[in-house]
């Protein structure tokens, strides 16, 4: 049971940079946007207003950051109940690369689904606004750092927890980001 606990808590843990680069693209973002205010050929506009370099670039490397503190945090003090990114900050780059811009393209493909299906930008997309994101996320750490995706996710226990701990802390996330007034609305 204790076991299963900490797998879980890990797999949480290791996957907060990928989490972090959403709301960081909030802060971030505002500039230049990824389509550059295209349409796509239905006449919608490919991705819309609320996807933007600056909030690709800014957020991703936010979310490069809170992994590189993690992972200092766990190397300096020797935490061996859970795992770490590798065992250099190369290795640990290789997967937070990955895994922070995955998350962020994976955010931009959910938006461009969602303006396929004619929903405004902003507009609530239920699971499109939650789970492009971590699926990305693990299909671009899955392609270009298979062994930490092998070591931590491989059994995909991890995988299915943030799937269904992810709407929930994207909602209380976004009701926080409205409240301080960095979002239009409270989802
Ligand atoms: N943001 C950004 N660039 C990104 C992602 C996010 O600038 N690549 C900023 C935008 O200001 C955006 C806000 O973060 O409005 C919230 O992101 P999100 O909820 O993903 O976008 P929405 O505005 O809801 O647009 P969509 O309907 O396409 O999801
Ligand atoms: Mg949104």
């Amino acid at each position: 049971m204790v076991n299963v606990l900490l797998i879980i808590l890990e797999s949480i843990i290791l996957f907060l940079p990928a989490f972090a680069a959403n709301p960081a693209a909030v802060i971030t973002g505002g500039y230049v946007k990824v389509d550059f205010g295209r349409n796509f050929i239905d006449g919608r506009r490919i991705l819309g207003d609320g996807k933007t370099w600056s909030g690709l670039i800014g957020g991703s490397l936010l979310g490069v950051v809170l992994g590189l503190i993690i992972y200092f945090i766990i190397s300096l003090f020797h935490i061996t109940l859970i795992g770490n990114y590798g065992t250099s900050l190369v290795e640990a780059l290789s997967v937070l690369l990955p895994m922070s811009f995955g998350s962020l393209l994976g955010d931009i493909a959910g938006s461009f689904v969602k303006r396929r299906l004619n929903m405004k930008r902003g507009q609530k997309g239920f699971l499109l606004d939650q789970w492009p994101f971590v699926l990305m996320s693990f299909l671009f750490v899955f392609i270009f750092s298979r062994g930490f995706f092998m070591e931590y996710y491989g059994n995909f226990i991890g995988i299915v927890v943030i799937l269904a701990l992810t709407p929930p802390l994207h909602r209380a996330v976004n009701i926080i980001g409205y409240k301080m007034n960095k979002k239009d609305v409270p989802w």
